[in-house]
């Protein structure tokens, strides 16, 4: 190994990845060497030290978000705000992102999330397949071939390809379908060292979905929505199966509103539902996960008996393009999980372990709304926009998701 990567890995105190070398065949070697000079080790060890340093909840700053209630607008209203919203689709304003580059490990499925299969009553469907049925419904309805874009992770990036390649898109227009890929990051053991994978090569994992504005200014997305002249990009998660992304009613509102961010919300079952609320925080629109909302304030009701962090983002987002190009450049606070990683042991050996061992960090797309003053909410029922398949079993499972789609596709 070159000289430069020694001198890397002992600057930042990964040595042990020299005792593997001994293993490795010349071709893996020089691969390890190309990925120790690609990887930000210095960034890496900002983010393992932030590990230890819980942030704070600062209670005071936090408060309740306002939001428009659809079953409360009246038919004249939704009808203006959707001729509003409806100018732009057809004008071939508008786009729809998914974010796919999840590893959809809580599934247990292996391959791409929107690669699993469904039971549903009108047959079974990929999750791919449920999300190219609304665009072809779309297409359908407003007269034009909405461009949709992927982001994939280094994991599945060859795997969804080649799926959606096989099923030859489900049909839907493949020029108006683009992949990009977001950047990942090495996983870090309770050290703060670098692991070694089954391929000999450090381990990384996907960065987080707040990777998407890196990714759609370093891919070429942003370039190709500015060349095609799309103002509105609509992005939401792999996993829910009735996503209502082709809604001229978020977009009527949001430009009504004057806003460049928006996002849908459905009301909090309990105070204990595992799902991120939207808030205000210092001042500024903002999205707290379950695991920082303190259990006082996830039990704070209004006048109404309300909750007060009521608001559940079902990560259903509309962007203005100017916000990618005002934040392509973002740095997001990174949230570490503690996870279960497989690595090679300095003996070669396989480890396969039982408990959590390493710290997964990522960045979170909402966390960059705290840029911005303020943004459109537009509350939603459940049961018309919100089927996450997330757990194997149980709560968001696949059986609940069918359940709810069945429901709406009568
Ligand atoms: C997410 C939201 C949560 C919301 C819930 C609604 C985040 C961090 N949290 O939770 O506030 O209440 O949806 O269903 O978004 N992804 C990538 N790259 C990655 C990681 C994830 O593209 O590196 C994608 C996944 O494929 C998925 C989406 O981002 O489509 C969200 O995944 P995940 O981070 O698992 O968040 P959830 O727990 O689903």
């Amino acid at each position: 190994m070159k000289e430069k990567a020694v001198q890397i890995l002992k600057q930042y105190s990964q040595e042990h990845i020299l005792k593997y070398l001994p293993y490795l065949t010349q071709e893996e070697q020089d691969n390890l060497e190309s990925q120790i000079l690609r990887i930000n080790f210095e960034e890496l060890k900002k983010i393992y030290e932030f590990t230890k340093c819980k942030p704070l909840m600062q209670e005071k700053l936090i408060e309740h978000i306002e939001y428009t209630d659809k079953s409360k607008l009246s038919k004249e209203r939704k009808e203006e705000l959707e001729q509003i919203g409806r100018e732009i689709i057809c004008s071939g304003k508008y786009a729809v992102i998914t974010m796919a580059g999840g590893q959809g490990s809580r599934l247990g499925h292996q391959g791409p999330k929107g690669t699993y299969e469904l039971n549903t009553k009108n047959g079974k469907k990929y999750i791919f397949e449920i999300i190219i049925d609304t665009l072809k419904k779309a297409q359908k309805e407003y007269n034009i071939t909405i461009p949709w874009y992927v982001m994939t992770s280094n994991e599945n990036h060859e795997d969804t390809i080649k799926f959606l390649e096989e099923h030859n898109y489900f049909e839907y227009d493949k020029s108006e379908i683009k992949f990009f890929k977001q950047g990942e990051l090495p996983l870090l053991n309770t050290e703060g060292k670098v692991i070694i994978d089954k391929d000999k090569k450090i381990k990384e994992a996907a960065d987080g979905n707040g990777g998407i504005y890196e990714a759609i200014a370093r891919s070429g997305v942003l370039e190709d929505l500015k060349s095609k002249d799309i103002e509105w990009i609509f992005i939401s998660n792999v996993d829910n199966i009735l996503s209502n992304f082709v809604d001229p009613l978020l977009v009527g509102l949001t430009i009504e509103q004057n806003q460049k961010i928006a996002g849908k919300s459905v009301a909090k079952t309990n105070p204990k539902e595992k799902v991120g609320v939207f808030c205000k925080m210092n001042g500024s629109p903002k999205i707290i996960e379950y695991i920082d909302l303190p259990e006082k304030m996830a039990e704070q009701r209004d006048e109404n008996g309300e909750l007060l962090y009521g608001e559940v983002n079902i990560a259903n987002y509309l962007f203005h393009r100017s916000v990618f190009e005002n934040l392509a450049d973002i740095k997001l606070p990174y949230h570490a999980a503690f996870k279960k990683s497989a690595y090679l042991n300095e003996d070669g050996k396989y480890i396969e372990p039982e408990e959590p061992n390493v710290y997964k960090f990522e960045t979170f797309i909402f966390d960059a709304f705290t840029r911005y003053d303020n943004m459109t909410i537009l509350r939603v029922k459940r049961e018309d926009e919100f089927a996450p398949v997330k757990n194997k079993e149980g709560n968001d499972s696949p059986e609940t998701a069918v359940a709810l789609y069945n429901a709406k596709n009568t």
